[in-house]
């Protein structure tokens, strides 16, 4: 797959846009089009039911407990402290002095990285090329709260969404009545001020995570380490990513973060790509995070088993995804070009439940009563799914819009109608047509669309 043909077809039908391009853009930032945002939200929605609402059942078939949060962008600054973020958050990065060029690469991926001035050579593969030695660089976005700009209003937008859970163990617990082990989800903006923001949104400077925080005992953490992971990776092969293309891979002891005592990423082979890429990781973070910030609180972070009597810092699974990541990953995935008849057609075959068009409703000519009949479809089923009116053009041209947008049905109001109170209905993978009772419409397609 072309991945210049993907990024050329996400501008043109609104998926994805270069952030403020009026102005020749941002690096790094990416803004969601009509149909993106569909997408997008039909991700994060289908993780919210999935996991927090009802997630499968656990390694002992008991019942998940699950709960939710969102918490504010900026904390207090002594949050990254404790996590390790302010000392340890850092890219090794060199500078080129080089006069016009003045680049920043990351010191490890310097042979992926293009020279500025000589763009056919990696930094400092060019005679001009004047690297500095690593040095590193805190990869979060600094900002000043309230009036003052000075070291004592100095704030940062967070890197990751995990340490608003963290510190919210205590509230959560106390206002909810959860027994360990449960989980505590969000789903909501990080920002890293990453040195090469590169592939498309894959590695953007603003991105959404979607993550667990799973509380349990520490002789029962590698049981639940397992269970998340696996877990994980059969809810991308249930949304339609294929499994050759999906890959866990347990990282090596020098890759782990401070806080990690074994991470499996869960990769994807992209496009734009040789080696599959982390899409998610699922992390064991033992006991590291309520330790930390219960010292630097001094706030009391165990937790009380009230049968056995124990007292201890629960450890902790992760599964940590990218809304972003997941949401190019299932744009790669659907992308397919193929022969239809002596046409080729691009068609988006995406999962029903992620599709951002459920279905799309045409009148076959706008005359002969048709246009009324399917606008009182139209607006039955938009009161439930996102459906989308065409009466536009040819139909065999109305189909091929709605392939490209990745619309699984389309439904036609034709001349039998008007006789039978049928209409056709034609699946986008298929291109099968048959015909169902126009009453029945709305329930079939719920049933189709049902996870
Ligand atoms: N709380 C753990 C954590 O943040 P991470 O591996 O740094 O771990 C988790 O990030 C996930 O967030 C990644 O697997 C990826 O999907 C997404 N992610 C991280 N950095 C990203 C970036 N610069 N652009 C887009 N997504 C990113």
């Amino acid at each position: 797959m072309d991945m210049e043909k993907l990024v050329a077809l996400c501008r043109r039908r609104g998926f994805i846009f270069q952030s403020s391009e009026i102005y020749g853009g941002l690096n790094g930032f990416w803004d969601y089009g009509p149909l993106g945002v569909e997408l997008k939200r039909n991700i994060k929605e289908a993780w919210w039911q999935d996991m927090v609402r009802n997630p499968p059942p656990g390694p002992d078939g008991q019942e998940i407990s699950m709960v939710g949060l969102d918490c504010a962008i900026i904390m207090n600054p002594k949050v990254w402290v404790a996590s390790g973020h302010a000392s340890g958050f850092a890219d090794p990065m060199v500078d080129c002095k080089t006069e016009g060029c003045k680049g920043r690469f990351r010191a490890d991926q310097l042979t992926a990285s293009v020279c500025p001035l000589k763009p056919s050579k990696a930094p400092g593969q060019y005679d001009k090329c004047q690297l500095t030695e690593p040095r590193t660089f805190n990869l979060m976005f600094k900002t000043f709260v309230g009036a003052l700009e000075d070291d004592s209003a100095l704030a940062y937008l967070r890197p990751e969404t995990a340490q608003g859970i963290f510190v919210n163990f205590k509230n959560v617990l106390d206002s909810s009545r959860l027994k360990i082990p449960f989980g505590i989800a969000q789903i909501g903006k990080a920002f890293r001020n990453e040195i090469n923001p590169r592939n498309y949104t894959f590695r953007s400077r603003e991105f959404e995570q979607m993550e667990i925080e799973f509380f349990c005992h520490p002789n029962e953490s590698m049981k639940w380490y397992r269970y998340w992971r696996d877990v994980r990776i059969q809810w991308y092969t249930q949304l339609g990513i294929k499994s050759d293309k999906l890959r866990p891979r347990e990282q090596g002891k020098e890759e782990l973060a401070h806080y990690s005592i074994g991470t499996t990423d869960i990769e994807y082979l992209f496009p734009f790509s040789d080696e599959p890429q982390e899409l998610e990781g699922v992390a064991h973070r033992g006991a590291f995070d309520l330790t930390q910030h219960q010292q630097h609180s001094g706030k009391d972070l165990t937790y009380f088993d009230d049968q056995t009597r124990e007292r201890y810092v629960p450890h902790v699974i992760e599964p940590s995804a990218g809304a972003d990541r997941f949401t190019l990953a299932v744009l790669c995935e659907a992308y397919t070009e193929e022969k239809v008849g002596d046409e080729m057609r691009t068609v988006m075959r995406f999962h029903p439940r992620l599709a951002p068009i459920k279905a799309a409703v045409f009148p076959l000519v706008n005359k002969d009563g048709m246009p009324e009949i399917a606008q009182k479809l139209y607006r039955e089923l938009k009161r439930e799914f996102n459906v989308f009116y065409d009466d536009k053009g040819a139909v065999g041209r109305r189909y091929r819009r709605q392939d490209e947008a990745g619309t699984p049905y389309c439904f036609t109001i034709d001349g039998q109608t008007l006789q039978d109170n049928t209409v056709t209905i034609r699946d986008r993978d298929t291109l099968k047509q048959e015909r169902w009772p126009l009453a029945e419409v709305a329930a079939r397609l719920r049933a189709l669309l049902s996870p």
